[in-house]
């Protein structure tokens, strides 16, 4: 049974939950041979949609994925599918597999990609998680694109971030924060990273092989109007011991201070002044953004 509220698109057709089934030839099932966005929606309106797709489609051209459809049909099937589902805020998830073909590891083998998209209620981290902070574990690992020409792209394997929260679970840990072979601290399992050290505010550049966070650009943009020092660089795990401040961005969860790494506390174990601080700011941005959004669902109906 699907949850209340979820809907089902494949291939920009609404689907009933009995239809909404995919070949067991596909690649996406196959070899994670797929790019995904996952979207948040703020008063009801799918939020920086525009780059979420920009994203999708850098994504799929970093793997050669042909998305057969123009950035303006993506963006109002998405807007359509959040106000047919009802709910008040949706947690959008948006898959391109490179689709259907015989198996083998050649790309050619399949002639048209395939797009799934889902739409369900969005739940947020609790208030609690904003005001006191969560934990986090690290670890240590490669990351699958790492070391290929795919590097930044959204590929659907996430096996590594998958066997990084099964560690994390036990231990009530919100966030496994992700190590590579030269100890350095690079990204979360599904989020960006940010650490105070003093007056400076540190995130690993987008030429380690992270993600570039849509939610990450935004906490830059805040910082850069409120004039915080800003370096990047992938710190030292060991380094984050002496961390002032820890905190994690992500389209679903945004800002979310970690207060606890590894059963440690994060400087005096409580969300910090620059967090708040960028939490005000960003709140401003996000109601900056959302006024200034095009609405492609309007745009394609009123025609
Ligand atoms: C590996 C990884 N890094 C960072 C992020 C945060 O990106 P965004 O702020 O665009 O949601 C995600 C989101 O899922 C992610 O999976």
């Amino acid at each position: 049974m699907i949850e209340a509220g979820t809907l089902v698109y494949i291939d920009g057709r609404r689907v009933s939950e009995n239809e909404a089934k995919i070949s067991v030839f596909d690649r996406g099932l196959l070899y994670g041979d797929s790019v995904f966005e996952t979207i948040a929606t703020h008063d009801g309106r799918p939020f920086m949609l525009v780059d979420h797709i920009r994203r999708l489609r850098h994504s799929a051209e970093l793997v050669y994925i042909d998305l057969s459809v123009d950035d303006a049909t993506l963006c109002s099937e998405v807007e359509v599918a959040v106000v047919e589902s009802g709910n008040s805020e949706c947690y959008v998830r948006l898959t391109v597999t490179r689709g259907i073909g015989g198996l083998g590891l050649d790309p050619s083998l399949s002639e048209n990609s395939c797009r799934i998209l889902i739409v369900t209620p969005l739940r947020r981290p609790l208030p609690e998680a904003y005001e006191n902070g969560v934990s986090a574990i690290s670890y240590r690992t490669q990351r699958t694109a790492e070391s290929t020409e795919a590097t930044g792209a959204k590929v659907g394997n996430y096996l590594v971030a998958v066997l990084a929260m099964r560690q994390a679970k036990p231990v009530n840990a919100n966030e496994a924060l992700i190590v590579n072979s030269e100890d350095r601290v690079v990204e979360g399992a599904t989020s960006n990273l940010f650490v105070r050290f003093g007056d400076e505010l540190t995130t690993p550049p987008e030429s380690a092989g992270i993600l570039p966070g849509i939610t990450r650009q935004l906490v830059l943009e805040v910082a850069g109007r409120s004039k915080i020092a800003v370096s990047y660089r992938c710190p030292m795990l060991s380094e984050l011991s002496t961390a002032d401040e820890i905190f994690i961005t992500s389209s679903v969860r945004e800002i979310l201070p970690i207060v606890k790494l590894d059963g440690r506390s994060v400087g005096d174990g409580l969300p910090g002044p620059l967090y708040r601080k960028i939490r005000l700011g960003y709140s401003s941005l996000v109601q900056e953004k959302l006024a200034q959004a095009p609405r492609f669902f309007r745009a394609v109906t009123t025609k």
